[in-house]
């Protein structure tokens, strides 16, 4: 298993290109479950979780080339219909299978994913929408069966859910006739994915916003696509440089994108501006505390919430952080307070008060954001801090020590955790 060990304390300074979006990747590799053409999907980022996405359509029949950024994707013969608990159970964006693969075969059979270190996270919302289509549920061992031939509906979901608005713009994308997602997700993986369920021969109006409407297409084409930059990565940067006093330029980086982001950086004395093609970010001293509420696109992201909380523990002051997407992510702050930070939670609500400095410590990260949270904090910090765990880091960031390490922050990846010294 491997640790990260991070000597804090240095301004973070240079230029990095920012990856290919995991969460915007990941339906896209799925969605090729649509066609027997070939597909190739360009600037996907070389991570865990897209590795397990390799695996799980190869086990449902497709088979998957990689070279450097770019997957090509094809058909060996008749696909299969269902996604076994083993990669459920690793990623839980596998229940993404169940839209396309019940379009095409009016049969799919899903594990369900159960809880995570973030919270319950069911899939009712998809589970309603794919029965008020027709799909009948049954559940054995774990798994939900769906089967029936979904028909065009109108759909209103209770909550904007990012996985339930794509595995049914999947599922509408191969039924002829409009479906009507209303109240649907409005995030730019929505969008990327709409493009390229467009470039697959669906007609889709509306994704950005709140009411998509799909007129699928029996039979979709093979498609060259490229994937949107990563929103979450690039703002897990601009916090970290901030965090260090940094002058970082983000190269891929989109405004649009982050702008809830962008407006809390800015209101705590960082300047940002758009550059040729990304962004750039200049911070020169203590933040000013802002307090912010996650909240669905174009909210504050809940995935940049742990960082946010990590950049605020060393604000001139108190601030707040409401997490109203999931129930329980807040675990990296007892990890934050080893590190010396003043913090406490009272259910969905943190309250921060900024110290000077942050010192390095032992931690261990519980998920991809949380673990991303105690990179920008250790990088920041003074002295050495370790991080364990580092495979959650890792589903979420492409060899993020590298891109660190490029900006002048001292950290490495090591198989064994060093001893540490004890008062
Ligand atoms: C996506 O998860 C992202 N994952 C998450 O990224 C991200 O945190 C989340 O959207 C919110 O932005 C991928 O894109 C692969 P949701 P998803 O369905 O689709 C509840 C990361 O670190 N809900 O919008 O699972 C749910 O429990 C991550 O990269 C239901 O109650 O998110 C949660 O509280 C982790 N019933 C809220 O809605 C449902 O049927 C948001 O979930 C579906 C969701």
């Amino acid at each position: 298993m491997d640790h990260f060990i991070v000597d804090g304390g240095r301004p973070l300074r240079g230029t990095i290109r920012v990856n290919g979006s995991k969460n915007a990747a990941l339906p896209i590799l799925i969605a090729t479950l649509l066609t027997d053409e070939p597909c190739v999907i360009r600037n996907v980022p070389d991570l865990r979780d897209i590795r397990t996405t390799f695996r799980l359509i190869e086990q449902l029949g497709k088979k998957v080339r990689r070279e450097g950024k770019t997957a090509y994707v094809e058909s060996k013969g008749t696909l299969r219909t269902g996604a076994p608990y083993d990669l459920v159970k690793q990623m839980r964006a596998s229940t993404l299978v169940a839209g396309p693969l019940l379009a095409r075969f009016q049969k799919v059979s899903v594990a369900l994913p159960g809880g995570c270190a973030i919270g319950m996270r069911p899939i009712d919302i998809h589970l309603h929408a794919f029965k008020e289509m027709g799909a009948k549920s049954t559940f054995s061992h774990g798994d939900v069966v769906l089967t029936g031939r979904l028909k065009p509906r109108t759909i209103r979901f209770r909550f904007p859910s990012v996985g339930a608005t794509e595995n049914l713009m999947m599922a509408a994308a191969a039924l002829p006739g409009q479906t009507t997602l209303r109240n649907a997700a409005r995030e730019p993986e929505i969008v990327d994915l709409a493009d390229f369920l467009r470039k697959m021969g669906a007609e889709i109006s509306g994704a950005g916003t709140s009411v998509i409407r799909v007129r699928g297409a029996k039979a979709l084409h093979g498609v060259v696509h490229d994937v949107i930059a990563d929103r979450i990565e690039a703002g897990t940067f601009l916090i970290a440089a901030a965090m260090t006093q940094g002058d970082l330029f983000l190269d891929g980086a989109r405004e649009d994108h982050l702008k809830a982001v962008v407006r809390a950086l800015c209101a705590s004395g960082a300047s940002i501006r758009e550059e040729d093609g990304g962004l750039r970010i200049k911070m020169s001293r203590r933040p000013k505390p802002v307090s912010v509420a996650t909240a669905p696109h174009p909210g504050f992201p809940t995935d940049l919430q742990a960082p946010w909380m990590a950049y605020m523990c060393l604000a001139r002051g108190g601030s707040r952080v409401r997490e109203k997407i999931f129930e329980k992510r807040f675990i990296h702050a007892a990890e934050l307070a080893r590190m010396g930070a003043w913090l406490r939670t009272e259910g969905s609500i943190a309250i921060m008060e900024g110290v000077p400095y942050l010192h390095g410590a032992p931690v261990m990260a519980s998920d991809i954001r949380a673990g991303a949270a105690l990179v920008c904090a250790a990088v920041a910090a003074r002295g050495r801090s370790v991080i364990q765990r580092v495979y959650h880091i890792d589903r979420g960031y492409e060899r993020v020590e590298r891109k660190l390490r490029a900006l002048g922050a001292a950290i490495s990846r090591v198989k064994r955790i060093p001893r540490l010294r004890t008062a």
